[in-house]
């Protein structure tokens, strides 16, 4: 198995994180690594914030803050909901504090500078008469012309997902100033996809990549390939590194230097090679593979340009896949229609908050998988939130546990007691192949990044262990019969400590909890089992210690409609 090197897009650092971000990239990411380290694959989990662009310009001025102030400050609060969720990055770096990464960027633009790879050429770009500006990217807002969708930003659609310029953004007005915008000329280093046309097809060709994902690249690919300028005029970024005089005042595009960031904190996190090990035995190496992980608004730069990118520069691997989420839409109660989570319009759930109000980070990861918008957009509901936690959470999974943990020690101490294997009835049976089969089940759907269908997989067991224990009644057969009732209680068992193994990607601290319940001594810690996977999945034998139960899951009363 190669090693494995996992990122996660790289978070503007203008802003506090919401559902919408944890559901479209981190989470999922988070899920498979942990499940990858579970496995016994050796992984590193790279992300960090993106400092730079027009963005951060943006936010600085309104805060009232520099832009490394402004990407010093979200990116500490963004590192603290991270963590505050559980998402377990072996570096969340910063574009603009690591200090490899402005060589790491200026050496990547000059490797394709020197290959001959840019074009050097003026074009028309908005530009504030007021403000005496350029207006690259985000400081221009418009209608999109091949959608007709309004207030766009100048470089992307976020309805269409098409890129958009100064003839293709119509009634561009400045964020800046208010003003429409006027187009003026000015110097920049474009690189020609087309060039790299053929290389981003066969890389299309073999990596991994959902079908709606490909559909919308097949449809890209398919309509030719487009000179994109590298470079931006703006004073917040890294200095274009040529020594010509148009190259002064202008800085390396948002887009290009926010990829090789993904290198550039590689290299700060394992070093460049003097120490032993290095950035390179990851980026350039047969025995490791590359997997990103992205939302849908981000897939043109990740899957066409920083495809060309790497094929230009030619010394990196290309990734081995791409897992693009779609949207996350929100809906509140007593509102008829979904609509965009945004910031401006005030319809964003706060990681912040929810962690600050108490909000368990299991819960809300179980949710947001249970709602991950893998193939389509998806709907973000708080009461669904609440019902989910009550339903699945409390009910399901947690007076499961907490009923057969309980009534086990109430008549047979705190103990795991013995259980006749070669007595077991039709359902016991039938239960016990049930536990056979939903490791490899969850670990297939995992393989093929279908989180949601994974962790139903998990639930759909606990139900079953429900409806086992409903049917087989130990209550009842208690008095009777001690053997029967023993049995049902350990197969119980044994189906609640295989749900907490298989939940440990998803819930890591209540899997946790349920771990060292059911087999204390193989849970260590917060949880973390060093035992592979399927190691874990043997069941606790016989004699085995048993916790005092726990309320795992608390219920939260849903307000009335
Ligand atoms: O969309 C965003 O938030 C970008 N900052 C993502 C960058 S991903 C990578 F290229 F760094
Ligand atoms: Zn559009």
């Amino acid at each position: 198995m190669k090693k494995l090197l996992v990122t996660a897009a790289l978070p503007y650092s203008n802003g506090r994180l919401h559902v919408g971000h944890i559901a479209g990239c981190y989470l999922p990411a988070d899920i498979y690594v942990r499940y990858q380290r579970l496995i016994g694959r050796e992984v590193k989990f790279v992300c960090g914030s993106d400092d730079h662009g027009v963005a951060i310009v943006l936010t600085s001025e309104k805060e009232g803050r520099t832009p490394q102030e402004t990407a010093r400050h979200y990116h500490d609060l963004q590192e603290a909901d991270f963590r505050g969720l559980g998402i377990s990055f072996d570096t969340f770096s910063s574009t603009s504090q690591n200090p490899c990464h402005a060589p790491r960027s200026q050496d990547f633009f000059l490797r394709l500078h020197e290959q001959g790879f840019f074009e050097k050429h003026s074009s028309r770009q908005f530009y504030d008469e007021e403000r005496e500006m350029f207006l690259p990217d985000r400081f221009v807002t418009g209608t999109c012309s091949f959608c007709g969708a309004v207030d766009q930003n100048g470089d992307q659609c976020e309805n269409c997902g098409k890129v958009l310029d100064v003839d293709t953004l119509r009634d561009a007005v400045s964020v800046v100033s208010g003003e429409p915008a006027t187009v003026r000329e000015t110097v920049h280093w474009f690189l020609d996809l087309g060039r790299f046309e053929e290389k981003v097809e066969q890389w299309f060709q073999s990596a991994f990549l959902r079908d709606q994902t490909r559909a919308f690249l097949r449809g890209l690919l398919g309509s030719g390939l487009v000179k994109r300028s590298m470079t931006r005029d703006l004073s917040w970024g890294i200095p274009v590194p040529l020594k010509e005089k148009d190259a002064e005042g202008k800085v390396l595009y948002v887009w290009f230097d926010a990829p090789i960031g993904y290198i550039s904190n590689t290299e700060e996190l394992l070093g460049s090679g003097e120490a032993g090990e290095s950035f390179e035995q990851w980026w350039k190496s047969d025995d490791a593979e590359i997997l990103h992980f992205i939302g849908e608004d981000n897939t043109i730069f990740h899957c066409l340009i920083w495809i060309a990118m790497l094929s230009a520069e030619g010394s990196y691997q290309l990734p081995a896949g791409v897992v693009v989420n779609q949207f996350l839409n929100i809906q509140f109660q007593d509102e008829e229609e979904e609509q965009k989570i945004s910031k401006s319009r005030g319809t964003a759930v706060w990681i912040g908050d929810y962690l600050e109000e108490g909000g368990d980070p299991d819960v809300l990861r179980y949710y947001l998988t249970t709602i991950a918008p893998e193939k389509a957009r998806t709907v973000y509901k708080p009461e669904d939130l609440l019902q989910k936690n009550n339903a699945d959470l409390a009910n399901t999974l947690g007076n499961f546990v907490n009923r057969v943990v309980s009534f086990s020690r109430k008549y047979y101490g705190p103990e795991v007691p013995a259980c006749d294997d070669a007595s077991f009835d039709d359902i016991d049976q039938a239960f016990a192949a049930h536990r056979e089969r939903v490791g490899a089940a969850v670990s297939a759907k995992l393989d093929a990044h279908e989180y949601r269908a994974a962790l139903e997989e998990v639930m759909e067991f606990a139900r079953a262990g429900n409806r086992y224990i409903d049917e087989k009644a130990p209550w009842k057969t208690r008095k009777e019969d001690e053997a029967t009732t023993k049995r049902t209680l350990v197969l119980c068992m044994r189906a609640i400590h295989t749900i907490a193994v298989l939940l440990q990607p998803f819930l890591p601290q209540k899997s946790g909890e349920m771990l060292a319940l059911l087999w204390p001594e193989q849970a260590s810690g917060e949880g973390r089992v060093e035992k592979p996977w399927s190691e874990q999945l043997n069941a606790p034998p016989s004699g085995s210690p048993l916790g005092e139960p726990v309320i795992l899951f608390q219920k939260k009363e849903l307000n009335a409609e």
